[in-house]
């Protein structure tokens, strides 16, 4: 017999084949898209650092909501910027809030979509941080979670099936399930963001929602001096990026206060995470393929350094591959549309 005995090329020989052996696929039923709404009328604003995407205002977020609906995607993720930001973040918990309004607007035109609301004060505080702050600035973690509840209630409210705590308080989740179950929204599901880091890759969100110091988490220069935590950077509740041990004690504590999803955010440069959760429990995993990471890719194929098509659907592969069974990704609507050709 001659040497090599096992031929690994064979099962590679043409697509029929290599479609045949795939061990992983990728399904827009299990794509989240994130979608921001504004105040106004008519608007459809382009982000820049963020090409293909758009802030939409209440009258037109429904119809963009169908049209994800009909590429076959299972939910959108809705953000908002609010009218004004204050101390308080008060419009977070508003009942005629921009998310609320939205979310309204969209179970009237696109009833079949799912609807997830992100659960944060950091686009609605003058401060920019996703919790109250004292005057020192520092971030209030129990008081916080009072309006944190507030604000899940009011989505609960308005309609929305999926509710996304990002802020990283600890026990929210415990706060916003006791919330919801006293008022009698015993099925809206909590999709946590359990293992979210402190990353640079948010870039491009924080200037999508105007929120303060839009650009990377600044190494703060006031750090280390006894100074308070300075506006705009998240380290002192956002999780390291030298940690893995600690995601698996966030994301256990969540599934014990009651989330229903965990999520691992950002998902490239923390794919060793998502499958560390995976391989850990038992509840359906959700990867936040992030704003950084999504502008990186067109920022690259803008120049032809890269094939948008195929770099996009590599990673979207590898963070399936990796082990999540949802994507919350910007990418969503191409590669739904890729997926069906
Ligand atoms: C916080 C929140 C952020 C993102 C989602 N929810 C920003 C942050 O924590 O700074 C980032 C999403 C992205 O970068 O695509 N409300």
């Amino acid at each position: 017999m001659p040497y090599p005995d096992e031929r690994m090329r064979r099962l590679r020989s043409c697509e029929a084949m290599r479609r045949l052996v795939a061990e992983t696929s990728l399904d827009p039923a299990q794509f989240i898209y994130p979608l921001f709404v504004v105040h106004g009328r008519g608007v459809r604003e382009r982000i820049g650092s963020m090409p293909g995407n758009c802030r939409w205002s209440v009258d037109l977020v429904g119809e963009e909501a169908r049209r994800i609906a009909r590429l076959g995607i299972g939910g959108i993720l809705l953000f908002g910027i609010p009218e004004t930001k204050d101390e308080a973040g008060s419009e977070a918990y508003a009942d005629d809030g921009i998310v609320q309004q939205a979310v309204r607007a969209i179970k009237d035109t696109a009833p079949e979509i799912l609807v997830c609301t992100d659960v944060c004060l950091c686009e609605y505080t003058s401060h920019g941080h996703c919790g109250l702050i004292d005057d020192r600035g520092r971030v209030l973690n129990d008081p916080t979670l009072e309006v944190l509840a507030e604000t899940a209630l009011s989505h609960a409210r308005a309609g929305a099936d999926v509710i996304a705590p990002s802020d990283m308080m600890d026990g929210r989740v415990g706060a916003i399930r006791l919330a919801l179950d006293e008022a009698g929204f015993v099925d809206a599901v909590i999709m946590a963001y359990s293992a979210k880091y402190a990353s640079a890759f948010y870039g491009p969100f924080r200037e999508a929602v105007g929120a303060r110091h839009a650009l990377p988490v600044r190494l703060a220069p006031l750090q280390g001096q006894g100074m308070p935590c300075p506006y705009g950077d998240r380290r002192g509740y956002q999780m390291d990026p030298r940690a893995s041990r600690q995601a698996l004690r966030e994301v256990e504590q969540d599934i014990e206060e009651g989330a229903d999803i965990v999520m691992v955010k950002p998902a490239l440069a923390y794919l060793d995470i998502i499958r560390l959760v995976r391989d850990t429990f038992d509840v359906p995993v959700a990867a936040y393929n992030v704003s950084g990471e999504y502008a990186m890719v067109r920022a690259a194929a803008g120049r032809k350094w890269v094939d948008r098509r195929a770099i996009t659907m590599e990673i979207l592969t590898s963070i399936k591959r990796a082990g999540a069974d949802i994507i919350i990704t910007y990418h969503a609507p191409e590669a739904a549309r890729w997926l069906r050709r």
